[in-house]
């Protein structure tokens, strides 16, 4: 059985993900910060509360996961949305923390199998700069900046960019407020691009938009 690692799985996109992965039979733990949400993800899910920020949590997390054939980096945090001006230093630095050093810290603790794959979520900000975007777009970039070295640096695994696109999560809700959320697709609509990964395996460093396997 292979073994999967979904950061941020107790909604959204990483909740539809770990859930499919389960249903296609991978063994697959699931992180989030919230006990309840974490409860609700089911018996199929191994659900561990871990802080991503956290370099000691992501210690505990590689140890009591081991040897693993995929991790999804879909944690994510959104930051405020104001000009950079006007942006708290302490701010920026969670948001970066959240979406771009933790990602890299885990990757380097965990145990990849020959063969694994590692997808980074990215987001339309994380290769074009927008005004009032402040951290979450500089560490989305940092982000596809992560991915693309290690698939330089790891020769026995698989990389990959995914940006999913706007999705109906409370994330998009929480960084456009004023958008009606049935208008948008909802993350099981964005799950294709991650069996096309996984089964075809195509070549590393490249990214990938989800609406292009709707
Ligand atoms: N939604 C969109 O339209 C959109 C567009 C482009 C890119 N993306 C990217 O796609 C990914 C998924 O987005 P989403 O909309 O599904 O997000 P979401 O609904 O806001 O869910 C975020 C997930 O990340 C977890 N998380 C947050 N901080 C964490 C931390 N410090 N440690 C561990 N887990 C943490 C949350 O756990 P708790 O519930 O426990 O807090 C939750 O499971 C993100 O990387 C996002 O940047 C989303």
């Amino acid at each position: 059985m292979k073994t999967a690692l979904v950061t941020g799985a107790t909604r959204g996109l990483g909740r539809a993900l770990a859930l499919d992965l389960a249903a296609r039979g991978y063994r697959v733990f699931g992180t989030g910060l919230h006990p309840d949400r974490l409860a609700d993800l089911g018996q199929h899910v191994d659900a561990i509360r871990s802080d991503i920020t956290s370099a000691e949590a992501n210690d505990a997390l590689a140890e009591l996961v081991g040897p693993v054939d995929l991790v999804v980096h879909n944690a994510g945090v959104l930051g405020p949305r104001v000009s950079l001006d006007r942006y708290p230093r302490s701010e920026f630095e969670r948001v970066m923390s959240a979406n771009a050093t933790g990602p890299f810290d885990l990757t380097a603790r965990l145990q990849l199998n020959p063969g694994a794959v590692l997808i980074f979520l990215s987001s339309g900000v994380g290769n074009q700069t927008r005004a009032d975007w402040g951290a979450y777009c500089v560490s989305k970039h940092a982000l596809e900046a992560i991915a693309g070295i290690y698939a330089k640096e790891l020769t026995d695994q698989l990389v990959y960019v995914v940006d999913p696109g706007g999705m109906r999560t409370e994330m998009r809700a929480a960084a456009y407020p004023d958008e009606d959320p049935m208008t948008l697709v909802t993350p099981e609509d964005n799950l294709a691009v991650f069996q096309h990964l996984l089964q075809t395996r195509p070549p590393t460093d490249t990214r990938y938009k989800a609406k292009d396997f709707r």
